[in-house]
């Protein structure tokens, strides 16, 4: 992250002026007390056996919980290491920093098993959010180095070098090779790994992963789709196609927001410019496609009749990732670029927060789509919050919102 001083510089240089940093205010419910108390009920009451949040109900917004072998289950531990980092931020507003820090440690030591076993696939990278936590405060943690490279491993054994891509979801048909957008963010485990072991193979299969998803997965017009089937054997495509999206041919928003993520995030470990161009036309395609009224559809292509379900988490994801999309703009001195991001994240908070923001509900948010197309829309969802969060505290951290 960006020195607080470099991005007043930036500002400076882009002739942004108004009040002091030239950002519309971002939603003051970022930093609601309601942030702090639904979070911290949430996490006084870990069932045993350990479960974990994933979505809500849609009438009363109360958490459904699910057994500990899941994709979504290091959010939530991963929800109060963030919790930890904003009390260090914004100090006690936002509760007692070494409470969420014990809560955070107690919520991933369940995690540990996955090591071992698990059935989440490639999804050992987002399983691993809590542990690469853990290190950024105690980067000595033996059990946390332990798991991240394990994570990590479990990852690379399921890269195939005739495909160029980490598989992932395992299929009937072993040499159907399915590679989803949202496979990008779990190659940040890689990354940390290779920083914990000099392992540059790890790195290698990332910058593949992202090379032949830059080509299979991302369309000409910056759109995505979700799934690209190969063949194991020979590498071709077979397919492109949605799962989770409207159409084979449409833009499934939450993966959209995963790549713009992604790409930034693959620009920054290895600054080859073809991932930043990359996340650019992302970016760009996010901003004309959202609506007039900023809400942000599951599915940019869904039609709007019926009313086509909003995903709130989609928003958020997209949101960091274009907070961090801004930041590589500053690394290559293009300030403007940095501070146009920033507005287009600032406007899109403002909008699908007042939309989905309900005080009664266990969850910060509600309108999000966890799988249309199996009818799960209209929930609240733990990633959603967890990136609600994230944004916050990028912009705290930035000098751009008040705690
Ligand atoms: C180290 O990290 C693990 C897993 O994140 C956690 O369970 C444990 O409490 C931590 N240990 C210490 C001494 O902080
Ligand atoms: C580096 O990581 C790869 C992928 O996990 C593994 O196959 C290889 O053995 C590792 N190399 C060393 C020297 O540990
Ligand atoms: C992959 O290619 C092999 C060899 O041509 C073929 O036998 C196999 O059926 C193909 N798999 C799929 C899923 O198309
Ligand atoms: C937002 O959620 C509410 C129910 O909580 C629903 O009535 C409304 O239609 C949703 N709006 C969108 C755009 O999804
Ligand atoms: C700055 O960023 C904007 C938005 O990504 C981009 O369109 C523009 O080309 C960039 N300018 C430079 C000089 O790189
Ligand atoms: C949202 O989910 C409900 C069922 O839970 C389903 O009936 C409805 O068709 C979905 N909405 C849209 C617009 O797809």
């Amino acid at each position: 992250m960006l020195s607080l001083g470099l991005v007043a510089l930036a500002l400076a240089i882009s002739g942004v002026s108004s009040a002091a940093t030239g950002f519309a205010s971002p939603p003051a419910e970022l930093f609601s007390p309601l942030v702090v108390q639904k979070v911290l009920k949430t996490a006084q009451s870990f069932p045993d056996p350990p479960q974990y949040p994933q979505y809500t109900d849609r009438d009363e917004g109360n958490w459904i919980w699910f057994n500990t072998d899941l994709w979504t289950t290091g959010f939530f531990p991963s929800t109060l290491y963030a919790m930890h980092e904003r009390a260090q931020i914004c100090g006690s507003k936002a509760g007692n920093a070494d409470q969420w820090l014990e809560l955070g440690r107690a919520w991933s030591t369940p995690e540990i098993p996955l090591e071992t076993h698990t059935t989440v696939g490639h999804d050992v990278g987002f399983v691993s959010y809590p542990f690469m936590d853990e290190l950024k405060v105690n980067p000595r943690n033996a059990t946390a180095i332990q798991a991240v490279n394990a994570f990590a491993s479990e990852l690379a054994a399921r890269f195939n070098p005739i495909v160029g891509c980490t598989r992932s979801w395992d299929s009937a048909d072993p040499t159907d090779f399915q590679v989803i957008i949202d496979n990008m963010m779990n190659l940040e485990v890689l990354f940390a790994s290779e920083t914990l072991t000099g392992n540059q193979t790890l790195r290698d299969i990332a910058i593949s992963h992202a090379d032949k998803t830059m080509v299979n997965h991302i369309r000409a017009d910056g759109g995505s789709y979700h799934v690209v089937d190969y063949n194991s054997t020979t590498g071709a495509v077979i397919r492109q196609r949605t799962s989770q999206g409207y159409a084979d041919w449409s833009t499934w928003s939450r993966g959209e927001a995963w790549g713009i993520y992604g790409f930034a995030n693959m620009y920054k470990h290895t600054h080859k410019f073809d991932y930043l161009q990359t996340a650019r036309k992302m970016a760009k395609y996010w901003i004309a496609n959202t609506p007039s009224d900023g809400i942000i559809p599951w599915d940019f292509n869904a039609p709007l009749d019926p009313p086509r379900p909003a995903d709130s988490s989609a928003a958020m994801i997209a949101a960091n990732g274009l907070l961090l999309l801004a930041d590589q703009e500053l690394a290559v001195h293009n300030a403007s670029g940095s501070a146009y991001y920033t507005n287009e994240v600032i406007k899109m908070l403002s909008a699908n927060t007042k939309l989905a923001w309900r005080p009664s509900w266990q969850s910060l948010l509600a309108n999000g789509t966890v799988n249309n197309p199996e009818h799960n829309n209209l929930t609240g969802i733990v990633y959603g919050d967890y990136f609600f969060i994230k944004a916050g505290n990028e912009l705290a951290s930035r000098g751009l919102a008040d705690c």
